[in-house]
């Protein structure tokens, strides 16, 4: 039987830099994302490279059976996922009041429900073959609310929060899940979607090659959270010793995703 990596948010930054890891080190792939044109180049671009067999699967993961078709369709062709890489992800920035309606839901669906779903449905499979890995891309956001992007930290404290308490659920059970917490990484795509200015972002902003070595550190290490930079690790470790609302005021101005209200 052949295995397969399945991995959303593959058409362009962080997915799309794991998608070519993942291809160089000869896994097969199963590429999840809205833009077919994007996943098609890069699924072409992988197989002359590499040799894998790449498959694509066009999906919005806004939509609410998104996971079911997901999984339906690698029943159906009969691809045994061993991998599992919930990257698919979008922030918005600004006060939280002034976010559209439709926004607040549509991240819950891509950053939660996509992330929760997905695992669900491929983890039985998983636990019956004692095989295989479920990789979460959180964020550093994930560890206390940023103001200015109060939703997107919500969404990511819960993949934080499920990674934990999943680790816990699948000891002993040759599964393993964990979730790498990137800070800032440099990608103009997610800032231009975010609504986020990049050059208002006081801390260093990493490049997507960090998010590669992380995840690779995360699958050769035990870890269930894996801050990929030394910065992101003592952003990390010194909230033990900052009142709260001092660990908050700084990550909102680290961020400078905050507009000033009239
Ligand atoms: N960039 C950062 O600074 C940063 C830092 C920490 C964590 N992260 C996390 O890393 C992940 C990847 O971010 P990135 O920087 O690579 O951003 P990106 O370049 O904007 O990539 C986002 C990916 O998610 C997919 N996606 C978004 N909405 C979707 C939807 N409704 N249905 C299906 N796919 C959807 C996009 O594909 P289509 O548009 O083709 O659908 C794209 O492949 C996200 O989870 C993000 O929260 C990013």
């Amino acid at each position: 039987m052949s295995f397969y990596t399945l991995l959303t948010g593959a058409s362009t930054g962080i997915g799309k830099a794991l998608a070519t890891d993942f291809a160089r080190r000869g896994s097969n792939l199963i590429l999840v994302a809205r833009s077919r044109e994007k996943l098609e180049a890069l699924a072409g671009e992988l197989t002359r490279s590499h040799g894998v067999d790449v498959r694509l699967f066009c999906q919005d993961l806004e939509q609410k059976e998104a996971a079911s078709k997901v999984f339906g369709y690698c029943q159906e062709q009969g691809l045994a996922i061993d991998c599992l890489v919930n990257c698919a992800g979008f922030s918005v920035a600004g006060c939280f009041e002034r976010m559209a309606e439709e926004d607040i839901v549509r991240m819950v669906m891509v950053n939660m429900v996509a992330v929760a779903s997905l695992t669900h449905l491929f983890l039985p499979p998983m636990l019956v073959r004692r095989r295989g890995t479920v990789i979460n891309i959180a964020s550093l956001a994930g560890f206390q609310g940023v103001p200015g992007m109060a939703h997107y930290s919500g969404t990511k404290a819960y993949v934080v929060g499920l990674t934990e308490a999943l680790s816990g659920e699948l000891r002993d059970t040759g599964i393993r899940i964990f979730a790498v917490c990137p800070g800032f990484i440099d990608n103009d795509l997610f800032y231009s979607r975010a609504g986020h200015q990049k050059s208002r972002i006081v801390v260093p902003v990493s490049s997507v090659d960090v998010v590669v070595r992380a995840v690779r550190r995360g699958l050769r290490g035990r870890g269930i959270l894996v801050l990929p930079t030394l910065f992101d690790r003592l952003m990390v470790f010194s909230q033990r010793f900052v009142p709260r609302k001092m660990v908050i005021g700084m990550a909102g101005f680290f961020a400078g995703a905050m507009e000033k209200r009239e």
